[in-house]
């Protein structure tokens, strides 16, 4: 699978004149293919039609957009706006996942530090492709932590629903959610999986189906309006999904259908937890009213595959995300360990905590002083 040597979903190829390698989320399962970006454009295009998706990959891939886009500067000056040019441009090819404008913030201020530093521009450059591979590094230790954070959640014979994909093609490791159930199974835990299809663009169906195929978990695939129905027959035990950005109150933003999932846990008293890294929080928020969310083509729904499916006249409405409560989410599975309850100051102090090694039984728990 993608977190074996062998498939990777990103890649760096070469030194900081190389380039950059993507699974084509686009055409699995079919078809394993590649696309291979060397300018800063096709990286944006790659996000934004999402041949890479997934919150922290796109982060990832951003970075590394930008090394792409310090190609031909000739001096620390040209580096610096050579940085700020294609960072700003990377950041407008998706609006909600924050891990994007984390990883680019993160690229700025490297760059910001290396200018200080009396380097000359190869060494600045090199420098540059470091920090992207620290990202990625980093995501792999990040998606490690979270499965065995999460696994202790999970119990040997669990049904574990999930929407979306948020495995290890949609990050630099494991994956997030999915990286729960990989970490319960390595953990001898016999999980089945209920995977919905996910409307419109069936990462479910296409990406996290065949992530669990590739692995030998037992999983059936669900239409997203079976979710509730599946949970009323009393066969799920727990929903586990990943967020593209939680606000500091805890609401958070996944894709669309996340909430609907929650609303129908809640109501059948199911656990719904949702796994990402401490990246994917933004702080600045209140609430998850203020987050951006993503608009999308109305062809995804009216024309799948570009095949029309319904009259050319009918407005179509396309968020490709939503922003599920606090109040829905039993706990928040993060690097630095689980978020139960869900609440502002549980939230900022697992943040500020410093990063701690993986759990290997019970997750630390940062409750909240009432
Ligand atoms: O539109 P996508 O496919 O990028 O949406 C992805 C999701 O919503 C994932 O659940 C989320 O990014 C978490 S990935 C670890």
């Amino acid at each position: 699978m993608t977190n074996r040597d062998d498939v990777k979903t990103l890649e760096w190829i070469g030194d900081a004149d190389g380039s950059l390698r993507l699974v084509d989320q686009t055409r699995l399962p079919g078809e394993l293919a590649f696309v291979e970006c060397r300018d800063v454009e096709s990286v944006w295009q790659a996000i934004r039609a999402l041949v890479v998706r997934g919150a922290p990959a796109i982060g990832i891939a951003a970075a590394y957009g930008v090394v792409i886009g310090t190609r031909g500067a000739l001096s620390m000056r040209d580096l610096a706006e050579c940085v700020t040019k294609a960072a700003d441009y990377l950041a407008t090819s998706r609006p909600t996942a924050v891990n994007l404008f984390w990883a680019l913030d993160r690229m700025r201020r490297r760059c910001a530090a290396l200018c200080s530093a009396s380097l000359d521009v190869s060494a600045a450059r090199t420098a540059l492709l470091a920090e992207a591979q620290a990202i990625h590094d980093e995501d792999r230790r990040t998606c490690r932590a979270i499965g065995e954070h999460g696994a202790a959640l999970l119990s040997d014979g669990d049904n574990v629903l999930t929407h979306c994909n948020a495995g290890a093609l949609a990050t630099g490791g494991d994956g997030t959610a999915l990286a729960v159930i990989f970490a319960a199974v390595r953990q001898g835990k016999r999980i089945h999986v209920w995977v919905d299809e996910t409307r419109p663009l069936w990462q479910g169906a296409r990406l996290t189906a065949w992530e669990l195929a590739q692995r030998g978990i037992p999983a059936t695939l669900i239409t997203d309006s079976m979710a509730a129905h599946v949970m009323s027959l009393g066969k799920v035990q727990a929903v586990v999904v990943g967020a593209d950005r939680i606000a500091a109150n805890g609401d958070a933003a996944n894709k669309i259908g996340t909430y609907g999932v929650a609303i129908a846990a809640a109501a059948h008293g199911v656990p719904l937890y949702v796994a990402a890294p401490t990246s994917t929080f933004d702080l600045s928020l209140a609430d998850g009213s203020a987050i951006p969310i993503e608009q999308r083509r109305a062809e995804e729904i009216s024309a799948p595959h570009g095949r029309r499916i319904a009259p050319e006249v009918v407005a179509v409405y396309n968020p490709a995300f939503d922003v599920t409560p606090a109040r829905l989410i039993r706990g928040i599975i993060c690097d630095v360990g689980l978020i139960s309850p869900v609440t502002r100051d549980g939230i900022a102090r697992a943040i500020l905590a410093k990063p701690q090694p993986a759990a290997t039984t019970a997750p630390p728990v940062f409750p909240v002083a009432e």
